[in-house]
């Protein structure tokens, strides 16, 4: 595996590199849900650059971007198992160089849910992905759900810009209680960790109340804000049931919706979503 840190030595070497070539974006500290990217990617190409960059413009001013977790030597051990043939990891200032002024802005789909909330995130997000993309130029970029606002903003701007790489969105992975796999789950405490399961819990009873007839937005989402504000070391953020592809958000539910929320436990805020109504729509 070879461990590339500046743009020159990553454009220098994409070339030699057999394609199909995928990449797997990350901020590093990696779990299964990236792992489960990285194996998508080995199963699907014949050489994978999986990034590492904890990317400074895609955090606002209050939040932790020093803190965020970071653990480079056991980053590199688990993609080394993995198979990865490149990892690209450079520093703020050489994605970032003296006089940067350039930025991506995907419209409308990030002024709702994280965009909303998070002013400026999807900027960051749309600028460090876009140059991923000019100077990996991957044939497959691997996204997970779990995200799936970025999803959705990611398609779009490739699409609207013809970056010219496939999007493959992989499943969330969870934990056994159903937790989704983050690099913020090290913020919980073991309390919080203990009851931090009722999002998806809450998620999954809106999708089989949703199966077995309810369209009304409103009576699904006030049975997730009743089961989430049970625990009292919970703090919703927002609960949306939105178009899964638009982000709008809906009155009735007769289409493919994502179910999406933020909330926070103490140190660390959460995000998940499921997609309901597959096949309705
Ligand atoms: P990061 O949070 O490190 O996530 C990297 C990728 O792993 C993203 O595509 C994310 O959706 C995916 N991922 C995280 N947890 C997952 C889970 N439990 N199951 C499946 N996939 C999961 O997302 C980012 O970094 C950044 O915004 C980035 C795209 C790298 C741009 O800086």
């Amino acid at each position: 595996m070879n461990l590339i840190t500046t743009v020159a030595e990553m454009v220098a070497a994409r070339d030699a590199l057999p394609r199909p070539l995928g990449l797997v974006p990350t901020m590093g500290y990696l779990h299964e849900g990236h792992m489960t990217l990285a194996r998508w990617a080995k199963r699907d190409c014949r050489s994978v650059v999986a990034s590492i960059f904890v990317n400074p413009t895609q955090f606002g001013p209050g939040e932790d971007f020093t803190a965020y977790p970071r653990d480079m030597e056991r980053d590199l051990s688990m993609l080394r198992k993995e198979g990865v043939d490149v990892v690209f990891a450079p520093t703020v200032g050489e994605m970032y160089p003296q006089g940067f002024s350039t930025y991506v802005n995907v419209e409308k789909l990030t002024e709702v849910l994280e965009g909303a909330r998070r002013p400026g995130h999807f900027r960051g997000v749309a600028t460090v992905v876009t140059k991923l993309f000019t100077v990996v130029r991957p044939d497959r970029s691997y996204f997970g759900q779990k995200d799936g606002q970025q999803v959705a903003v990611i398609k779009r701007m490739t699409a609207d810009l013809a970056l010219g790489t496939d999007i493959v969105v992989v499943p969330t992975v969870r934990e056994a209680d159903g937790l989704a796999m983050s690099s913020r789950n090290v913020y919980l405490t073991p309390a919080e960790r203990a009851v931090a399961p009722v999002l998806y819990r809450a998620m999954c009873r809106a999708r089989d109340m949703h199966r077995d007839g309810t369209r009304d937005a409103r009576a699904l989402r006030a049975e997730m804000e009743r089961m989430i504000n049970a625990e009292p070391l919970g703090k919703l953020d927002y609960i949306s049931i939105a178009d899964a592809e638009t982000l709008q958000e809906l009155e009735t539910v007769d289409r493919p919706a994502m179910i999406s929320l933020a909330c926070r436990f103490g140190r660390a805020r959460l995000i998940d979503n499921i997609i309901i109504g597959i096949g309705q729509g």
